[in-house]
């Protein structure tokens, strides 16, 4: 059965702010937060507990079939479950940053998690964020965003991050890192990260969260709810 749904689609490199930005977004409108970074993070994090090399496609395709996934709402997030546990905040931690980019090249891996992503439309409308969520997972919606910052803000923001959850960062390393995971992401054969057909794109190297998402509301306002009605199978 076919029912009206809104899905507002954000996507950008590495700290561009789409985690924050999606967030305050969905809870403006009333609609549900999707991290989908977090389920790359989530089977990469899997591929590195069950002790596997990352680049044995073979192994870690046999791990991805027998996986059991589900997902819950929680404050209004969805979570992403691997063998009935939420990974919680290990998904951050660096030695599974390093390897996720490895992991979502695989398009094995990817079409399980698209078809995911898509399914998660049954809990209402959502605010999902990543980095071919309007190229792939929902071309169809009429709000997609694409949000950047210059590459030596987003390394600043993401020691910032690090530093927070006592994970120790210097700018340098980091800048080197997401330097690696953007070539990476951008480059790869299957979804790469681009701006979608139709996005708008949002530089907010010098704009505090709350206008990026004033900027994003307004746009949706102006294009109206009708128009961001989509229709879902
Ligand atoms: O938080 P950050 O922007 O650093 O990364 P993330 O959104 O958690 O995504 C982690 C990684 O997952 C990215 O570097 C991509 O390799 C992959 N990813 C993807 O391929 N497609 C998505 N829709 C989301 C993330
Ligand atoms: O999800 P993504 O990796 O794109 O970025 P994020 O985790 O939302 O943002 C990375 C960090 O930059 C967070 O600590 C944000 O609060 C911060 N940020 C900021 O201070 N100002 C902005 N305009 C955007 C993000």
């Amino acid at each position: 059965m076919s029912e009206n749904l809104t899905v507002i689609a954000i996507d950008g490199p590495s700290a561009s702010g789409k985690s924050s930005v999606s967030r305050m977004v969905a809870k403006a409108l009333g609609y549900n937060y999707v991290d989908s970074g977090a389920m790359y993070r989530a089977v990469t994090w899997k591929v590195i507990e069950e002790g596997l090399d990352v680049t044995d496609t073979e192994q870690v395709l046999a791990l991805i079939h027998r996986m059991k996934i589900h997902f819950e709402i929680v404050d209004g997030a969805a979570r992403m479950f691997v063998g009935g546990v939420d990974p919680g905040n290990a998904v951050r931690e660096p030695r599974v940053a390093e390897k996720v980019s490895i992991i979502a090249a695989i398009p094995e891996v990817r079409q399980l998690l698209v078809a995911q992503q898509r399914s998660l439309t049954k809990f209402g409308s959502l605010v999902m964020e990543g980095r071919d969520i309007g190229s792939v997972v929902f071309p169809d919606t009429p709000h997609k965003f694409y949000l950047d910052a210059d590459p030596a803000v987003r390394a600043q923001r993401r020691t910032k991050d690090f530093q927070a959850m006592k994970i120790s960062a210097d700018t340098a390393g980091v800048a080197q890192a997401l330097q690696q995971r953007d070539k990476l992401d951008s480059s790869r054969a299957t979804s790469p990260l681009q701006i979608a057909l139709g996005a708008t794109v949002i530089n907010n190297s010098h704009q505090t969260l709350e206008e990026t998402v004033k900027t994003i509301l307004d746009h949706i306002k102006q294009s109206g709810t009708r128009r961001g009605a989509m229709r879902v199978q």
